[in-house]
């Protein structure tokens, strides 16, 4: 029979080529965006303080220092180098102790159970072996523990923008997109086996820029997936440039000139069996 999924080789394969991706430009210049959900996610699914608490795909750890500021005992995990360095610098200027290591999301080097809470805000979704992914992120929560997601969804800026990515780079054969993740089904699918319940919420928020242009300016200096897909596109830059210019012009709530991005999520919050 023929599979239409990537074997092992394959995706050690891709996870090589997209660890590259990430670490092109500086997505640290995005997070900022990305500290709403990360509130908002803290506070659906709730940690307590001693609450030991694991950022999977942390970037320069966001959400990792919303769970600190609670006084959880918080571990975060991104295999770009350069982002961990920046989440240590970040969690050293606002004094918390966060143990940030250079990993994947696939293979996490953890005991079972070690975790109340496992978290991710656009992060394990984008791991090319997701059933494995999901399985990591199981396997290190403790039984009845709660596992919490931001997740970007298939409608609205999310799944425009990436689609916009994908027109010009698009994804290997035999992986699924990570918004397969933004669905009920597929968080189901992923997690279900693992879990007692799982909670799915669109949530909306909102990303701030000077302008669209600004945005888009943005995006194409430090945005990896955008770089690579620009660098792609060759004769086709411009049409590129465009096309992005257009999905943030969709989705821009403000009226002043500069730009306000409405942006929807699935939120869930799964709790282990
Ligand atoms: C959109 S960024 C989000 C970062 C962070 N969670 C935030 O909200 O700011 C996606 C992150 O996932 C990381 N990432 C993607 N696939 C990964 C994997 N297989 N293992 C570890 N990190 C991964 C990238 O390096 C990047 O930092």
């Amino acid at each position: 029979m023929v599979s239409d999924r990537a074997d092992a080789a394959d995706f050690q394969a891709i996870t090589e080529r997209q660890k590259e991706t990430w670490a092109t430009g500086d997505f640290h210049e995005i997070a900022r965006q990305n500290v709403f959900m990360a509130e908002a996610l803290c506070a659906a699914v709730d940690p307590h303080a001693t609450d030991r608490v694991l950022d999977v795909a942390c970037g320069s750890g966001t959400a990792a220092l919303v769970a600190a500021r609670r006084y959880c005992d918080v571990t975060g995990i991104d295999y770009v180098p350069a982002l961990i360095d920046r989440a240590k610098q970040r969690a050293a200027a606002e004094g918390f102790e966060i143990d940030f290591r250079v990993v994947d999301a696939q293979a996490l080097p953890f005991s079972d159970g070690t975790f109340d809470v496992v978290l991710s805000v656009y992060g394990v979704q984008f791991a090319p072996d997701q059933q494995r992914a999901a399985d990591e992120m199981l396997r290190v929560c403790r039984p009845g523990g709660k596992i919490g997601l931001a997740t970007p969804l298939p409608e609205g800026w999310s799944g425009d923008f990436l689609a916009t990515n994908a027109k010009y780079m698009p994804p290997p054969p035999g992986v699924r997109p990570a918004l397969y993740w933004g669905s009920d089904g597929g968080v189901e699918e992923l997690l279900g086996a693992g879990t007692q319940t799982i909670q799915n919420e669109r949530r909306t928020t909102l990303q701030y820029y000077r302008s669209v242009e600004h945005a888009v300016e943005v995006f194409l200096t430090y945005f990896g997936p955008s770089i690579r897909a620009y660098n792609a596109a060759e004769d086709a830059r411009e049409q590129l440039r465009n096309d992005l210019h257009e999905v943030f012009t969709r989705y821009n709530r403000a009226t002043d000139g500069t730009a306000v991005i409405e942006n929807q999520y699935l939120l869930t919050v799964a709790i282990r069996s």
